[in-house]
């Protein structure tokens, strides 16, 4: 690896650091096309019925050590079905990160409960046990831990806030497929974890979610959740809803490619692992970028790659960074999501809905709320990661990283 590489950036005339197109694969194939006619050949359906949910949902909680698993149609929605079997209410208040997507925060907002979020750790990017404790007020319920990146939070630390705090404690690993923490798999270490299919997941089925429990309660009123709280246990008058619930099931169709794709979680991880690995070990003495650095105790599943720049260091900021790194071939994106999300209108306007009046008013959204976390978006740098790149892609992508620091370094000469 050309550390010292004097070759100029393709910003300034040079030639691009990537000559091949980065590794690429189609991600469903053969096995899924298997599953799926074995569904269609079933004749139905319809979660209750079929045996693919089934089967699914018993895969991933022996996957992750919970003793149940519930599916859904999305992460979203085994989020929200998280709050409703939690019981969380109008009023009650959700500690959460302002690094993360909408499908984090909908189900709150849906559930009148207020979000409130607590600042990151600054080369994580995971909520910080401290700021958490510091928002806790007497309406506060829950907390719901983003494992950003593949990432887990810290959660010996907010386990041990909401074990004393009597809070409920929700994992979101929508970006943590496979994720461990301290030999535990996440979603295993709180009340609930959820997690998603969706098209850009470390797996997917399209679209899908799952929530993961080892209380038997809360999985009974999780499965309630996801099924207009319908009880189909036999015997039981499944027409008289005790609670309101949402339409979230699973298709049978869903079910079965996602099942062929939990045969390919441990390859996707080990190859994702690998690259998150070798990429940090490559640009570890690299001045002007701090790298991603995993919880203690945290082996992470990269499900993107962010590094920050130390912009006055580097002499740029993070648009020039990633712009130069895009004329190298490299697929850079500045600053991740863009700003935190509570400078979405949906909350700066509190316009969640048309009229009447939502708990979230009280709670005043604004630029500066979360310090450390806006200032990881303004210096991010994000770097997709795929299974599918190679040797060769890593060479390159770390030259380029390099080349380019350098060059910034040095004043563009
Ligand atoms: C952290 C996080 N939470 C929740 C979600 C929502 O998942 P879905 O798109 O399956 O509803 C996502 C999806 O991108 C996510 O990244």
């Amino acid at each position: 690896m050309k550390k010292t590489s004097q070759e100029l950036p393709a910003i300034a005339g040079g030639k691009p650091a990537k000559t091949v197109p980065y590794g690429s694969q189609i991600r469903y194939g053969e096995e899924e096309s298997k599953q799926l006619k074995e569904a269609i050949d079933k004749g139905v359906l319809f979660y209750a019925s079929g045996n693919k949910v089934k089967e699914m949902e018993r895969r991933i909680a022996g996957l992750t050590g919970a003793e149940y698993a519930v599916a859904a149609s999305s992460g979203t929605a085994s989020i929200h079905a998280a709050m409703i079997a939690l019981g969380i209410s109008p009023g009650d208040e959700i500690i959460t990160a302002p690094i993360t997507d909408m499908g984090s925060l909908i189900p709150i907002l849906y559930q009148g409960a207020v979000p409130v979020f607590a600042d990151v750790c600054p080369h994580s990017y995971t909520l910080s046990p401290q700021s958490v404790e510091e928002h806790i007020t007497e309406r506060t319920r829950a907390v719901l831990a983003i494992h950003l990146w593949g990432n887990a939070c810290d959660l010996t630390a907010l386990k041990d806030i909401c074990l004393r705090h009597n809070l409920y404690l929700i994992e979101d690993c929508a970006q943590a497929w496979g994720c461990t923490y301290k030999g535990a798999f996440v979603g295993s270490v709180g009340d609930i974890g959820c997690f998603s299919l969706n098209e850009f997941k470390h797996i997917s089925c399209g679209e899908g979610g799952v929530a993961v429990t080892s209380d038997e309660g809360i999985a009974r009123r999780l499965r309630l959740a996801t099924d207009k709280c319908y009880d189909r246990e036999p015997g039981v008058a499944f027409r008289d809803p005790s609670f309101l619930a949402n339409n979230y099931r699973m298709t049978e169709l869903q079910a079965a490619v996602a099942s062929a794709q939990l045969d390919k979680l441990a390859g996707i991880v080990e190859r994702r692992r690998w690259w998150g690995r070798e990429l940090s070990s490559r640009l570890q003495d690299l001045e002007g970028i701090t790298l991603p650095k995993p919880a203690s105790g945290c082996d992470p599943t990269w499900w993107f790659y962010m590094l920050r720049i130390k912009p006055r260091v580097l002499g740029c900021d993070a648009d020039e960074y990633a712009a130069a790194l895009k004329a190298e071939g490299l697929r850079a994106t500045p600053h991740y999501i863009g700003r935190c999300v509570y400078e979405y209108l949906v909350f700066t306007r509190h316009s969640a809905f048309e009229r009447g009046g939502h708990p979230y008013e009280r709670y005043d959204y604004h630029a500066g709320l979360c310090p450390i976390a806006e200032e990881v978006l303004e210096t991010g740098v994000v770097l997709p990661v795929s299974e599918a790149f190679t040797d060769i892609d890593l060479e390159e992508t770390a030259e380029a990283i390099y080349r380019v620091a350098r060059w910034f370094m040095n004043g563009c000469k």
